[in-house]
């Protein structure tokens, strides 16, 4: 039998005060009812479970600076953090469009901001990949005055075990953004030789110990299929940590592969470049479009691309230099550390 995610499902047991499993944290997964504990876990600079911090929000809405009546695309939806404030600025008169490529937290993200009095007339959702924007900017009329993107995953997508994008959890290897297309990232590693594996660490991630990773993973004999299956055989590849900061160094390994399987089981690079491509054409003369990256391979690609329009004169002008969260952001949320804001303004 199929499970509902948006029912309310029986809680899960757990022994003690301090629960560690994500469907463990009842509490977090209902801050309204549990306000008191839920403020607790904010205030300690922590993201409550099933939740997305936003990141670079008051830049954004500076670089955007939303009106009433603007017909905007949030273009990774996620949480809906951005998309709020957007829409709280552009009524009346404005839409918002909203898509994510991720049909399971997409429909949870809908009910919250229908549930604050966004109806369809204001926002319009829709399940789908970015690498289609010209197709919405066609369904839209005009295009749109604003477009964000923030791109990579959310915390909710991260913590979410069943999702197979966290490492610190046992759960299925899949790191699919939609579940039911394409393949798992358990049944792209069986896919793939060893030297394809070491390329992906390399060109997805610059993991340092690409080839010994690869070679350990490969020697496996049994196909890794779990999150933690993977995490071990990373682990059996690096040092053997004796100090703390060998053993950070390692988790960082870790974390990078995963990056990497994820980037390549979505295929997010040419995904992006595809979404580079079309959007200039999907704003209005005069609109402006923002895009929050998270490392290096994203933001090299709209460093280009963005450089690239200005070359062309399909933007008049762009960010110079990249725009970062200020310290307190950064001391706050650690997601905001690595986080790039770059803007493109189209020609009249
Ligand atoms: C960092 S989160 C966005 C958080 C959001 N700005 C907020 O404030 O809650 C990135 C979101 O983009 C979605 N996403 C990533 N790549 C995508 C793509 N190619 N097309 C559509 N959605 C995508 C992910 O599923 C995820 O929900």
């Amino acid at each position: 039998m199929s499970v509902d995610p948006l029912l309310p499902q029986r809680r899960a047991r757990y022994a003690g005060k301090h629960p560690r499993r994500f469907d463990e944290k009842y509490k977090e997964h209902d801050a309204a009812r549990y306000a008191e504990e839920a403020s607790k876990i904010v205030l300690g600079g922590k993201t409550l479970a099933g939740t997305h911090r936003s990141v670079c929000v008051a830049e954004i809405l500076a670089i955007l600076d939303p009106r009433p009546g603007q017909v905007v695309l949030d273009a990774t939806l996620g949480y809906g953090g951005h998309a709020r404030e957007i829409l709280a600025r552009i009524i009346p008169g404005g839409c918002l469009w909203g898509i994510d490529a991720d049909p399971v937290e997409i429909k949870r993200t809908v009910a919250r901001l229908t549930a604050l009095g966004y109806g369809e007339e204001v926002f319009k959702a829709r399940c789908m990949n970015f690498a289609g924007v010209s197709r919405l900017a066609a369904e839209a009329g005009q295009g749109f005055d604003l477009i964000l993107a923030d791109l990579g995953v959310s915390s909710m997508q991260l913590d979410d075990p069943a999702r197979g994008f966290t490492f610190k959890h046992e759960g299925p290897l899949d790191l699919r953004l939609n579940p039911g297309r394409g393949q798992s990232a358990a049944a792209l590693l069986q896919s793939l030789s060893e030297k394809d594996f070491e390329q992906i660490l390399i060109a997805h991630a610059d993991e340092p110990q690409a080839k010994g990773i690869a070679k350990a993973v490969f020697k496996c004999r049994q196909p890794i299929l779990t999150t933690t299956a993977l995490c071990a055989a990373v682990r059996r590849a690096l040092p053997r940590p004796s100090t703390d900061a060998a053993e950070e160094e390692n988790t960082r390994s870790v974390r990078r592969t995963f990056q990497a399987l994820r980037i390549a089981v979505n295929d997010e690079f040419q995904v992006l470049e595809q979404f580079l491509r079309h959007l200039p054409f999907c704003l209005k003369p005069g609109g402006k479009a923002a895009i929050l990256t998270f490392h290096s391979g994203e933001d090299n690609r709209v460093m280009q691309a963005l450089e690239a329009g200005c070359v062309s004169g399909v933007y008049a002008a762009i960010s110079r230099e990249p725009i970062r969260a200020g310290a307190q952001e950064r001391h706050d949320n650690p997601r905001s550390r690595s986080a790039v804001v770059r803007w493109a303004q189209r020609s009249l």
